[in-house]
This record gives structure tokens, sequence and C-alpha cells, in this order.
């Protein structure tokens, strides 16, 4: 007989979002007067700019042509695009990434659940509360948890808290854990980190053996300049931290992507874990968003 996986049963509400979605339409219905400020999942309200649109066309133009053409591209994306992202994004930073340490992919939030595949099940995971609710919902899903108590917090996670008290800023767990999600600016929060505040979680992981997973999906809003834009910024941070992002891009056409490091062939393990590249089209789309550009927000 077929079975499902019974951790999807342990999760809670399903996913946040769906919930909140389904809460909201409840509510609409039973006041249809009522005007909702809607705190769920966002969506973009305005078109993409002109230089994507303009490379999504030309594109799409490639294909037809057979000079042009391109069909299922390299499983770690497309060089020109990983190049041009260490070229005109990291090395501003004064970050030098090899092109082999890159991977476009089909999404961060993808990549938060399918990272997962490569690390054994009694890792330790440490996860911000609040934070992005992906982090934790997918690490019930594939089994590291026990069940949620009352509260909704999982047996197994350890839950680092982000509150007024530390400045949004979660402090270094009291226990040895294996696996720490940072998310820089924060997701629901806004918190970013300084250099000083990272350097702690990178020393923390080294000493440790521990991997960070480092979520940068927002750091095109930070103005700061002291403020680090990518966490292999900080010394020591390429031994033990992979990094997400998702910088000039947008839902609906997503891509990730994600920088491993080399130690103990774990580049090769990520490599099969996060390679899932969209077509040609849809990362010829993103070259134009690869270089830096203003930024809007800072703590
Ligand atoms: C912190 C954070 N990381 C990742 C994602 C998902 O990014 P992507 O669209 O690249 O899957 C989101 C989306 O809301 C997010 O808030």
């Amino acid at each position: 007989m077929a079975r499902i996986n019974d951790n999807y049963l342990k999760l809670k509400a399903g996913y946040l979002f769906p919930e909140i979605g389904r809460r909201v339409r409840e509510f609409s219905a039973a006041n249809p007067q009522a005007k909702v400020i809607r705190l769920g999942i966002g969506d973009v309200t305005r078109p993409l700019a002109p230089a994507v649109i303009e490379a999504f066309h030309k594109a799409v133009d490639d294909l037809a042509t057979t000079q042009n053409f391109a069909g299922y591209g390299p499983e770690q994306g497309y060089d020109w695009l990983i190049d041009a992202i260490i070229e005109k994004s990291y090395k501003p930073l004064g970050v030098s990434l090899k092109t082999e340490e890159m991977f476009i992919s089909d999404g961060s939030k993808c990549d938060c659940a399918n990272i997962l595949d490569i690390f054994a099940l009694d890792n330790v995971v440490a996860i911000g509360d609040p934070v992005y609710p992906v982090y934790n919902d997918t690490n019930v899903m594939i089994g590291r948890t026990g069940e949620a108590d009352e509260k909704g917090y999982y047996k197994n996670i350890v839950y680092m808290p982000c509150n007024e008290a530390n400045g949004f800023i979660p402090e270094l767990p009291k226990q040895k854990v294996d696996i720490i999600y940072l998310c820089f600016p924060n997701n629901p929060t806004g918190t970013v980190a300084s250099k000083a505040e990272l350097k702690k979680w990178v020393d923390y992981a080294n000493a440790n053996d521990a991997v960070i997973f480092f979520d940068a999906a927002y750091e095109a809003f930070i103005t700061n300049p002291e403020i680090p834009h990518s966490i292999y910024e900080i010394e020591g941070a390429k031994k033990c931290a992979i990094e997400l992002h998702r910088r000039a891009l947008r839902p609906g056409g997503r891509a990730g992507r994600g920088h491993g490091n080399d130690r103990d062939g774990r580049e090769v393990l990520l490599q099969q874990a996060l390679a899932a590249p969209h077509h040609h089209q849809v990362q010829r789309r993103l070259l134009p968003g690869a270089a830096r550009r203003g930024r809007r927000v800072q703590r």
C-alpha cells in the first residue's frame, strides 16, 4: 500500500500563508464592507523593468533560430550568468567566488527544502523566531522534528527568540547546534546584522563544525554602507556558510542562486541538491539584474 509521508501530518496549519489567505477570505466573505490590511504573503505591484523585459524577449527570440537555440542548460546554471553575478554583484563587496561555487536554481524557497536532503536527520537545527516559516516547515516535512506543542513550536528544533530585548537579533544557542538559519534583512522583522554580529555566527559555526544557511533574499534593500550584503564579506564564512539569494528576481520568473564551499566534497553534494536551474530565457532575464544598484531600506 502506498503510504504518505506522515511528517506532513505534523504541520500545524499547513503553510502559514495559505492559512492567512483562508482566514482573510472567510473574514472578507462574512464582512464584505471591511477594508482589510493584508499582512500575509505579498505580491509584486509594479511591472518588470524595461531591461528585464528586453532580455526576456530577446531570449525567447533566440529559441526561434537554429544558431541561438538552447535546450536544457548546464545543471548549475549558465557560466555567463554566474560569472556576471560574481563580477558585478560580489566583486564590489570585496568577495571573490569561483564559477563552480555558485548555482543558479529555481528559487530560494525551493532551495531551502531541497538542501535538507543532503543533511542527516539527526543534525540539530536552530531557527530564529519569528522568521520565514519555510525554514521550519521544511524541517518538519522531511522528518527532523517531533510534534508541535500548543504554541506551534516543534520538538527537536532549537528556536532562537528575536524580540525587543535582543534587538530582534538571535543570540548564539546555548546548546551545540549543527545547522543555523540566518536571514538578514529579516523576514518578517526587517532587522539587519552588522559585520560584528555576523562574525559571531561565523566563528560559532567554524568552532562547532556547523553550517549556516544564510538567506540574503532582501539584501538589495540595504542602504547603510556599514551593513554587509553577503555573509561572505565576513572572514571565515566561506568555510561554513551557504548563501541563498533572489536579488533582482521577481515572482513569476523565479530563480535563485546558492553558494557553497569547497570543504570535504560538500560542493559536489550541493550541486546535486540545488541544481535545478530555469531554462535559457529565464536565466537571460537575470543578467540585467546582476549589477549592484541603489538601495532602499536600512535598519
Ligand atoms: C526570507 C525569504 N527567503 C526566500 C524567499 C523565497 O524566495 P524565492 O522567490 O526565491 O523562492 C522568501 C519569499 O518570501 C523570503 O521571504
